[in-house]
């Protein structure tokens, strides 16, 4: 009753922000991600009639009760498929900043969701993954596929439609993406509350959720026909969409530092130089920056020397979660 999983975080070129259905977590919009190589979360689960407790080891060490106490009421669900009654030891390991903007929750609850699956043998399917990844985070769903990926809002009410799937696989269009740490600190507005604040007081958020069905479109487009600057102006736009309407909720949501502004004018004046990047943000200070393979280098080496930036990471297209010994 013990397996391990590996999965890699996302980020989203159109993004979720906003919940249908808060309980079954069921996001109000869809959105496109891109799967990524290098940043992974790797979970191993236990369940034992030896336990009296869940328990949760993070990178090492025991995990602060919050956090616990999701993931105990997280794994409720995988005991009432499984029709049993035990207790798990879950040790989880990132190997980037946890709770930073970088995706970390979408990683961590793919990876636990194919672990605590596979070790009570429930044998799910990767669409059956991805709706169950959901509930404990709903940018997860997209980790358990490789490449581009796109998640189905859905429409019942039971969620078992709002899931993910593959639109191609990572070596379809081998993009780089470059992530500029900004800062080492947690988030200050967790996403579920951010995406609950917005729904309930920004004057924006209905043409949110209306324009989301054109920018989905526009960028299966982009990647259909491998578009690369189409891919990057949507993807601009719908970053600076996501975090205007986070702002104008009320009080106001502000994930970004000043770094992160500089970081955005920087990449818009190398464009201007005819360096193909664009930016993207999930929420959190960190840049993501987008670019054909083989441009990460100049770019990398064009923005590092600005004052305060803590850390650089390259990456590409990623692969979907894998089930250690299956
Ligand atoms: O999966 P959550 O609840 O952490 O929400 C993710 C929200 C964004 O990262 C900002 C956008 C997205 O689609 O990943």
């Amino acid at each position: 009753m013990k397996r391990t999983a590996t999965a890699h975080a996302n980020i989203a070129l159109v993004k979720y922000w906003g919940k249908r259905d808060t309980r079954l977590n069921l996001p109000a919009t869809g959105s496109i991600s891109i799967t990524l190589k290098d940043l992974f979360t790797r979970t191993t689960v236990e369940f034992s009639p030896r336990l009296e407790g869940d328990t949760l080891i993070l990178n090492g060490s025991p995990s602060h009760h919050e956090k616990e106490k999701r993931v105990s009421r997280y794994l409720d669900i995988f005991r009432q498929c499984a029709r049993v009654d035990l207790f798990a030891r879950v040790e989880s390991e990132n190997n980037f900043p946890t709770g930073a903007g970088l995706a970390s929750s979408a990683s961590a609850f793919a990876a636990l969701a194919a672990a605590a699956d596979g070790a009570l043998n429930l044998q799910s399917s990767p669409t059956k993954l991805s709706e169950l990844a959901r509930r404990g985070s709903g940018s997860a769903a997209r980790s358990i596929f490789g490449g581009l990926v796109e998640m189905n809002p859905g429409q019942k009410n039971d969620g078992s439609d709002a899931v993910a799937s593959q639109l191609y696989p990572p070596g379809y269009w081998p993009l780089e993406v470059i992530i500029f740490i900004t800062t080492q600190f947690q988030k200050p507005v967790g996403s579920t509350q951010g995406m609950n604040l917005t729904a309930e007081t920004s004057p924006y958020y209905n043409d949110w959720i209306r324009s989301n069905a054109h920018d989905l479109d526009a960028m299966r487009r982009a990647i259909d026909t491998k578009d690369f600057q189409q891919l990057g102006e949507i993807s601009e736009a719908n970053c600076l969409k996501m975090h205007g309407l986070a702002m104008s909720a009320n009080p106001g949501i502000i994930y970004w530092n000043g770094l992160t502004v500089t970081l955005l004018h920087e990449i818009r004046s190398l464009r201007k130089r005819g360096i193909p990047a664009y930016f993207t943000i999930d929420a959190g200070p960190q840049v993501k920056v987008l670019c054909p393979s083989g441009n990460s280098g100049k770019i990398k080496d064009e923005l590092r020397h600005i004052p305060g930036i803590k850390q650089v990471m390259v990456t590409t297209t990623g692969p979907g979660v894998t089930i250690e010994g299956e």
